[in-house]
């Protein structure tokens, strides 16, 4: 079943914590959400303490009074479930439910996030007060729906207290079934690792070197995820069985976690928290061309493969910043209006912003909402105000689209988790995704993320013109047939080096590379390397290429062999002793194609691959856009709704080669040159 928003309606609204605020202000905030056009509020996701004061104790006063009063001005309200937020007197009298380093330091009260999912004593607290909860507010009029505890697996996805040893130990036994079994998969022989208890078996503790068994690694970040669904699904059942007509999300994307599983086994549809302008701070200044706020776009392309349309719980608003880290600079005007389209055009039919008005305390006093300390009308108040107007006049029509797209990138949870372990492939599939993203992007061509799982299907697949799984080392025989058919059926398939070679466990497969791919490629691995010196890394040059410029084959050069007559060489090494031999290969199967590239792609390189593919702008016929800005197509039935946004601070010019309506100005466009604002928002009826 698909995970989506339900009913076909656009809801805007903000986060609000007014356990924060004195409560003679509430009525006026309430006022003024509903006169900027908000529909929605979330709150109470940090307020154990309000909810049970003390052990055993509920108490919703408060609570009961601030979702009255919001339901009387017209609001709806999200209700967090406080999990993220242990109390003092919990966590004073049971230390056990608190996480731990590595190195078996334990966290303490101060910040958040500070537990762990394993401890019996902890999951029992949590299902209480989410019963408490539940119970209390499962048929108030003006609650919608539940968020699940607080951005799972952020701040900390690695789990070392007691607890989670031990709930470890409980998981591989019920994986394994026998020590045998477990030493194998763990190839515990290398290194007399072996097991002969159940009691010597541990998450990776600290060891000699900075380094751990890396099948014992892969195994860890499973069970994390499993662990984090088992804890949201106690939460979870809780709600479906006294809340029944509320629904269920849980917000934010983050490591050790297959959200998709999650969303599909708890969720009634995934929520993101979206803070594009941490590309301030976090931008990788070597990049020429970098994607900043823009690179979310790649974000939200991964959460609409969760959940086709979504919720943004928590959408960037003011500056950020924690007391001593995090800062960022202030969103220029105009960027929360293109963020908030950026979320709309990727699948976003629900957006709260983060949060109503700055803290005046604590660790984000400066992470700043819409409302200054101050109160008075503001830059950014005034932004929500035309994004609202706007998104009541156009919201209802295009909420239920989907984003319509011809090319998927593949990933899997296996190869993230494992890659993040793997220094022989994990930095390939970085490097690869983010290139990949921007030559699409700058193509305008849109693109989905298909994350291969157990439950892919060749029609999922076949939905699609070209895939690129870029660097999937590890690959079950079953998604290698999937392949192999999507493939003879007429798709196009890309992969880069290191595919196909590890098992399920992480083992090397004893064929030649490319592994379960080989066939499919039509080529063998001649030899291989990691490349670590960027000054020295050979070239790759197209064979037809004229004058195209070589680009660096970055970061690993498997050399390739074709294998038979039929695959054709594109393009060759132009350096080190491989100079000369295949790089890039394309090998007919069926009725498809597939290529495989020795080594990580770089745009230059899936440039030169987009134009050899005819892959044509989705904006052909209608539209000449420049590079600058971005272009997103939402269909729903005969309508298509397109997106088209200007992340520069200049304004820039298309070209329309069709007259269309402007929705957001409420008028037809005529045929010829438009400029777009800076920071400015198109949305077209095609
Ligand atoms: C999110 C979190 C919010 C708030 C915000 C700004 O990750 O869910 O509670 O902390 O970041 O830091």
């Amino acid at each position: 079943m698909e995970k989506t928003i339900p009913g076909e309606k656009f809801d805007l609204g903000v986060c609000y914590y007014p356990e924060q605020w004195p409560e003679a202000m509430w009525a006026d905030d309430y006022r003024r959400m509903r006169e900027i056009g908000f529909t929605i509020v979330r709150m109470g996701e940090f307020a154990w303490n309000f909810f049970e004061p003390e052990e055993g104790v509920f108490t919703f006063d408060l609570f009961d009074r601030a979702i009255d009063l919001a339901h009387e001005h017209g609001l709806q309200v999200i209700l967090g479930t406080p999990t993220a937020t242990p109390p003092a007197w919990m966590t004073y009298k049971y230390p056990e439910i608190l996480n731990a380093t590595f190195e078996g330091v334990q966290y303490q009260h101060g910040l958040r996030r500070h537990y762990n999912y394993s401890s019996p004593i902890y999951r029992d607290y949590c299902a209480k007060i989410t019963e408490a909860m539940a119970t209390h507010y499962a048929n108030h009029p003006g609650v919608v729906g539940w968020q699940i505890d607080n951005e799972l697996n952020c701040e900390v996805n690695v789990f070392y207290a007691e607890a989670d040893h031990k709930a470890f130990r409980t998981w591989v036994q019920e994986k394994y079934g026998s020590l045998d079994a477990l030493n194998q998969a763990w190839g515990t022989v290398f290194w007399n690792q072996s097991y002969s208890d159940w009691e010597q078996v541990h998450l990776p503790r600290p060891a000699p070197t900075k380094s751990a068994n890396p099948h014992q690694a892969l195994d860890e970040k499973r069970f994390i995820s499993d662990n984090t669904i088992s804890f949201a699904r106690l939460q979870s059942d809780i709600l479906r069985q006294l809340a029944p007509a509320q629904w269920i999300t849980t917000n934010g994307m983050f490591g050790h976690l297959d959200s998709h599983a999650l969303t599909d086994e708890l969720l009634d549809f995934f929520s993101y928290d979206s803070y594009p302008n941490f590309t301030t701070i976090w931008n990788d200044a070597d990049r020429r061309d970098p994607l900043m706020d823009r690179s979310y776009s790649n974000q939200l392309t991964k959460i609409r493969s969760i959940s086709p349309t979504f919720c943004v719980m928590e959408q960037q608003s003011g500056p950020g910043g924690w007391v001593n880290t995090m800062g960022q600079s202030a969103p220029k005007p105009g960027q929360m209006r293109l963020w908030t389209y950026q979320s709309v055009a990727h699948g976003a039919d629900m957006l709260l912003y983060f949060r109503w008005r700055t803290a005046t305390f604590g660790t984000e006093i400066y992470w700043h909402g819409i409302n200054d300390y101050h109160n008075r009308p503001n830059r950014r108040v005034a932004e929500a105000t035309t994004i609202s107007r706007e998104l009541g006049k156009i919201g209802e029509l295009i909420a239920g689209s989907r984003f319509t797209a011809e090319v998927a990138i593949l990933h899997d949870y296996d190869n993230e988790w494992d890659g993040e372990f793997d220094i022989w492939h994990g930095p390939l599939t970085k490097e690869s995704e983010y290139s990949w993203g921007k030559a699409l992007q700058f193509s305008h061509i849109p693109y989905n993320y298909l994350y291969v799982q157990e439950k892919t299907t060749l029609g999922d697949l076949s939905r699609y013109k070209v895939l690129i799984y870029p660097h999937p080392a590890i690959m079950s025989e079953e998604t290698a047939e999937l392949l192999k058919q999507y493939v003879a059926g007429g798709g196009k398939l890309i992969f880069g080096a290191r595919s196909g070679y590890k098992d399920q466990r992480g083992h090397c497969r004893m064929t030649p590379f490319p592994g379960l791919v080989a066939e499919l490629c039509g080529i063998t691995m001649e030899d291989f390397t990691l490349v670590l010196n960027e000054a020295t890394t050979p070239h790759m040059r197209w064979i037809d290429g004229g004058d195209e410029a070589s680009t660096p084959a970055r970061l690993f050069n498997d050399i390739l062999h074709p294998e038979n007559d039929n695959v054709q060489t594109l393009a060759l090494f132009d350096g080190d002793y491989y100079a000369g031999k295949p790089a890039l290969t394309r090998n007919p199967y069926g009725s498809g194609e597939a290529y495989y590239f020795g080594a990580a792609f770089s745009r230059e390189i899936a440039d030169g691959l987009i134009r050899r593919l005819g892959l044509a702008p989705a904006t052909t016929g209608w539209a000449e856009l420049p590079p600058e800005v971005e272009v997103a197509i939402r269909v729903k039935q005969d309508r298509r709704f397109a997106f088209i946004l200007n992340y520069t601070g200049k304004p820039v010019k298309a070209n329309l080669l069709q007259e269309l309506e402007d929705l957001l100005e409420g008028e037809q466009v005529s045929v010829g040159e438009l400029e777009i604002a800076p920071y400015g928002v198109k949305v077209f009826a095609l």
